[in-house]
């Protein structure tokens, strides 16, 4: 077995151990080619990938692209709440435990966790969690944060958000969509990304890109005006504002140019569901949650985790009960997924 580090080795561990889209590299290296360019955003692939998100997400959108995901995150949520208001997110939602308090900090907002039994929120949940409004004593409920697709890779239909936002709108809170993994949500769903952002309510998403294929591209997108207003300062106050803007924008640019966002979404979704299959159709092992996007939680016994993970990395996403999340990528092919499978097959009959 290759070692992980070995040229051309491909692993389960995460969307992000994936390298970079060639159509993006591409779109980098032209960007570079044109000598100077004004910095800070006030150059033409800003404004390409701005027009570009905009096609999208309709005409008032406004993006300010970023860093990372919780850079994202904390600066577009940070345009929404003041430090009394608090965020009512799913229990395990990225911005609770994945994001070392980076929102408790900057936010200075404290968040509201729920259980769900699938990682997706509902007004039914939401509305138990929404109490003390308009007393002093309390924190009062701003923001709901919804990941798409979420972090146990099931997806919110379009309807659903929806549900959510009217509920939102209607007792007072604004909706933020954490959207990392959007591509591969609008993907499985067969609908554009666009799909996740006014057109049902939200107000403001994290519309993530290095998932999909590109480093250390995402963009913070706002249809709300008093967003608008505050987040290029926000952006900058909170350390995300590139100086030399044009190479984050001309990610954009490849990723919403022929539909490439699309195609890797695509392709990474496919061969989740191939994992899936495969995994479930070995005695012993069971899936925790549905394939709906480019993750796959299954259940094993930790002997064979152990063993799985001496060949490929990945993480164990609860310890208690055994579950363990494998991620897919643009660039997983058919046979990576099928050795993988055919070695966990191994490893369960060596077990039995
Ligand atoms: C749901 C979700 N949100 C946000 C992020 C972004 O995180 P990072 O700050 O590592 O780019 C991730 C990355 O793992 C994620 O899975």
């Amino acid at each position: 077995m290759d070692s992980p580090q070995a040229p051309g080795r491909r692993t389960f561990a995460s969307d992000n151990w994936a390298g970079v889209h060639p159509e993006v590299l591409d779109a980098v290296a032209r960007a570079n080619d044109g000598g100077h360019a004004p910095s800070y955003g006030a150059d033409r692939w800003t404004a390409e990938a701005t027009r570009l998100l905009a096609d999208h997400f309709g005409p008032d959108t406004a993006a300010y692209f970023v860093f990372n995901g919780t850079g994202a995150n904390v600066v577009g949520l940070q345009s929404m709440l003041r430090p009394f208001e608090t965020v009512v997110c799913a229990a395990g939602a990225h911005i609770d435990v994945d994001e070392c308090g980076a929102p408790e900090r900057f936010l200075g907002s404290k968040l509201l966790t729920v259980p769900t039994a699938d990682g997706k929120l509902t007004p039914d949940l939401v509305a138990g969690a929404v109490t003390g409004i308009g007393d002093e004593h309390h924190v009062q409920a701003r923001v709901i944060s919804i990941t798409q697709s979420t972090e146990v890779g099931t997806v919110y239909s379009v309807e659903e958000i929806t549900a959510l936002s009217d509920w939102a709108h209607a007792h007072g809170l604004l909706v933020h969509l954490d959207g990392a993994r959007i591509a591969n949500a609008a993907a499985a769903l067969g609908v554009d990304v666009g799909a996740f952002g006014a057109a049902a309510g939200v107000d403001v998403v994290s519309f993530g890109g290095t998932k999909n294929g590109a480093f250390g591209a995402e963009a913070v997108l706002t249809f709300r005006d008093e967003s608008t207003t505050s987040l290029r300062f926000i952006r900058k106050q909170s350390m995300q504002l590139s100086s030399k803007m044009r190479f984050v924008a001309a990610q954009f640019v490849a990723l919403l140019t022929d539909d490439l966002w699309r195609r890797s979404a695509e392709h990474a979704n496919a061969m989740a569901l191939r994992l899936g299959v495969g995994a479930a159709r070995i005695p012993g092992v069971t899936l925790a949650y549905p394939v709906q996007a480019n993750g796959v939680f299954a259940v094993l016994p930790p002997p064979v985790t152990a063993a799985l993970q001496s060949d490929y990395p990945f993480y164990v996403w609860d310890e208690a009960t055994g579950v363990v999340r494998w991620m897919t990528a643009f660039d997983t092919t058919e046979s990576d997924v099928d050795a993988f499978v055919a070695r966990l097959a191994e490893l369960m009959q060596a077990l039995a």
